[in-house]
C-alpha cells in the first residue's frame, strides 16, 4: 500500500495544532494555572486505569500532549509519540514552559518501536481517535508488543467500531448503519473543513484516509501477539460530539446520544497484559 496516506493525513493533523492549542477544550491555560489539573479524558479513565506512579508510560499517537501531561501528573514517567511536528513541537514547549518534565518524540505509529526502547514500557496508552488512522490493526498491536516491557500494560479507550460505522444525523433520529465496521484495504477517504474542537479558524488541508476496525479484529490482534486480555469496558458516552445534533453534553463533560442511549456504545476501553 502507498504511503500516501500519511501525507494526507498529515497536512491535515498539523494544520489544526495551532486551533487545538487554543481551544478551551484543550485546556492548555488550565493546566498552566492549576498544577493538578488533568484533562477530561484521563479523568474519565482513572477508575479503570487505577494508579500510575512510578509507571514508565509512553503515549501513542499523543498529539498535543495535554493526556500525556495528566499521565505524567499522575506519578508516570512519560513519554509521547505523534507524527505531527508541529504538535510534538507544541507539545514540548508547553510543557517546557510549564516547568513539567515529559518527552516528546516525533514518529508515525508504525515506526515507533524502532525509534523507542523495547519492553521498556509498563503502560502503552492510546485512543480516543488514534486506531481509526491506522490501516491495519495487526501491525498496531506487534508495534504495543513491542514496547510494552514484561507484565506491562496496555490501556486504550477508543471510540467504538460501531459508532464510527454510523451514518451522520438524520431528521428521524434513526441510527443508520453505513460506514464499515470491519477492517477494509481501502480506506473511506473524507473531506472535511472543521475539526472537533471550537474555532473560527478555516483549515485548507481537509481530505483524509481512515480505516475502521471491528472489537474482534483488535483484540485477535493483540492475542495474537500473546497478550492476554484483562478488561473491556463498553461505554454510553464519547469524550466529543460524534454525532452532532443527536448528543447532549453530560456533567463529566462526555457526549452522549439525547436519545435511548442505550442503543449504541459509544466507546469501549480496553486493557491487555505482555506476558
Ligand atoms: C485525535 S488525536 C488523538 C490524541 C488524543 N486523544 C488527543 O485528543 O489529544 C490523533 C493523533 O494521531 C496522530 N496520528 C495520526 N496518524 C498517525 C500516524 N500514522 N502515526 C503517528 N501519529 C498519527 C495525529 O497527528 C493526532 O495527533
Amino acid at each position: 500500500m502507498s504511503d500516501d496516506y500519511r501525507t494526507v493525513n498529515r497536512a491535515n493533523w498539523d494544520e489544526r495544532v495551532p486551533a487545538h492549542a487554543a481551544s478551551a477544550d484543550y485546556a492548555l491555560d488550565r493546566f498552566r494555572s492549576d498544577p493538578e489539573f488533568i484533562s477530561d479524558v484521563v479523568r474519565f479513565d482513572l477508575p479503570l486505569l487505577g494508579s500510575v506512579e512510578g509507571l514508565r508510560g509512553v503515549h501513542l499517537q499523543c498529539h498535543i500532549g495535554t493526556d500525556t501531561l495528566s499521565l505524567s501528573r499522575l506519578g508516570a514517567t512519560m513519554t509521547g509519540v505523534d507524527f505531527s511536528g508541529p504538535a510534538v513541537e507544541l507539545a514540548r514547549s508547553f510543557v517546557a514552559s510549564i516547568g513539567e518534565r515529559v518527552e516528546f518524540v516525533e514518529s508515525d505509529l508504525y515506526d515507533a518501536a524502532s525509534v523507542l526502547p523495547n519492553h521498556a514500557f509498563d503502560l502503552v496508552f492510546t485512543g480516543i481517535g488514534a486506531l481509526c488512522w491506522l490501516p491495519d490493526v495487526r501491525r498496531w498491536a506487534e508495534v504495543v508488543a513491542r514496547l510494552l516491557a514484561p507484565g506491562g500494560r496496555l490501556f486504550i479507550r477508543e471510540g467504538h467500531p460501531m459508532l464510527w460505522a454510523l451514518a451522520d444525523a438524520r431528521p428521524d433520529g434513526l441510527l443508520v448503519v453505513d460506514y464499515p465496521y470491519f477492517e477494509r484495504e481501502e480506506p473511506m477517504v473524507w473531506d472535511e473543513g472543521g475539526t472537533y474542537v471550537e474555532t473560527d479558524v478555516e483549515f485548507e488541508h481537509n481530505v483524509t484516509h481512515e480505516w475502521n476496525h471491528g472489537l474482534g479484529e483488535i483484540v485477535t490482534a493483540l492475542l495474537d501477539q500473546g497478550l492476554s486480555i484483562t478488561g473491556l469496558v463498553e461505554h454510553d458516552s464519547a469524550p466529543w460530539e460524534a454525532l452532532p445534533g443527536l448528543m447532549e453534553r453530560l456533567p463529566n463533560r462526555e457526549w452522549r446520544l439525547a436519545d435511548r442511549p442505550w442503543r449504541l456504545p459509544h466507546s469501549y476501553t480496553l486493557q491487555a497484559v505482555a506476558p
